[in-house]
């Protein structure tokens, strides 16, 4: 079973590094790997010093194992979804054509984090990873990318018509199911008869699609939470970044999703245990001490916040501490040094 590693967590707090850190890990033990961003920014490929990455796998050169680096692009991955599951290649291209399943599959709010689970899930099936790495997008959105599988499973349980037609015109649909031809005609009116053709067009077309999408939002619901699937939690271990973990902690239990651990990213190095004093003079030597002073009191502040997600934590959950360094952000092997350190 391919296994799945989430990084999750705030803006900026080191997600896409750590997902690429720990994919160079995996590397590097020899496995298969392929680490997909549902972020649309350009980090990943930096992080691994592609010049681009895209929708399709992107070969990083390892020394060992296989890396394979991709960055999600819904659309695309809408598209063939399409044409992998249409039952002709005529009714394929009526649904590629179709104006309105251009709004559906490029500005629809949520399909973007439904097309990430899509393509997670093909992952998997694939057979052809020992273990994918999903870099989440910074957390209000990684908030409906957990939802995605759900929502969508539940719209076609509810009839999704609804839901897609009310993006466009709240409420035009119900007009359109009341069957009242006045409100038809103020409808057409207002969106024009060409949309509403549209429209129709996209549902006829899509019917025989309706059912694979929602078989696989269950079968992503299922991956997310099999024993397979580890989430991780990105954050710093700065006092006021606890309160942010801790309430994205709670969603991943809320929904109960397998949580691995925290990762501490850009922890601060404790002061050296004795120092070589390279000064007798008295005041260098009490500004020196002051300093390994503060370092201390960082270091303890930075502890007592590990403390405090442990102890929010179930059971079993783990805290990895990764050191602040460029040198180790700016290399694969620095990376997968700093990868290594992450025990999952
Ligand atoms: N351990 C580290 N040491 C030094 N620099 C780091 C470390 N981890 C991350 N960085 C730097 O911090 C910046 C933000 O990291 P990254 O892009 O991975 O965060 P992110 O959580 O993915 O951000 P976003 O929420 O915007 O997607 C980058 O410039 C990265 O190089
Ligand atoms: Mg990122």
């Amino acid at each position: 079973m391919t296994r799945v590693v989430v990084t999750c967590g705030s803006g900026g707090v080191g997600k896409t590094t750590t997902a690429a850190a720990l994919a160079l890990a995996f590397a590097s033990r020899g496995e298969r790997v392929a680490v997909l961003t549902i972020d649309p920014a350009r980090r990943l490929a930096d992080a691994l010093s592609l010049k681009n990455v895209g929708n399709t796998a992107q070969r990083v050169p390892t020394p060992e194992g296989r890396l394979d680096a991709m960055m999600l692009d819904a659309k695309q991955t809408f598209d063939e979804l399409v044409s992998r599951h249409s039952p002709s290649p005529e009714a394929r291209d009526r649904i590629l054509r179709n104006h309105y399943y251009r709004f559906v599959s490029e500005r629809l709010p949520g399909v973007h984090e439904y097309m990430a689970m899509e393509r997670l899930l093909s992952l998997c099936a694939s057979d052809e990873y020992d273990a994918i790495v999903l870099d989440t997008p910074p957390a209000r959105h990684a908030l409906d990318f957990l939802a995605a599988p759900d929502k969508m499973a539940g719209l076609m349980d509810e009839g999704v018509m609804r839901w897609l037609v009310l993006p466009a015109s709240a409420g035009g649909w119900r007009m359109i199911e009341m069957g009242s031809e006045v409100l038809a005609g103020v409808l057409k009116r207002m969106l024009g008869q060409r949309t509403i053709e549209d429209i129709a067009e996209f549902f006829a077309g899509f019917q025989s699609l309706w059912g694979g999408f929602r078989e696989r939002s269950l079968a992503t619901r299922e991956l997310l939470r099999a024993p397979s699937t580890q989430f991780v939690l990105v954050t710093t271990p700065a006092p006021g970044s606890r309160a942010e973990a801790l309430a994205f902690l709670e969603v991943l239990q809320r929904d109960e999703l397998p949580f691995a651990g925290f990762i501490l990213n850009r922890c601060a190095d404790p002061p050296p245990d004795r120092v070589a004093w390279p000064t007798t003079d008295p005041d260098l030597r009490a500004a020196i001490e002051a300093t390994l002073a503060r370092r201390q009191r960082l270091v303890d502040a930075q502890e007592a916040v590990i403390a405090d997600l442990l102890a929010h934590a179930p059971r079993g959950a783990r805290a990895w501490r990764l050191p602040d360094s460029d040198t180790a952000v700016s290399s694969l092997e620095g990376l997968a040094r700093l990868g290594r350190l992450v025990g999952v």
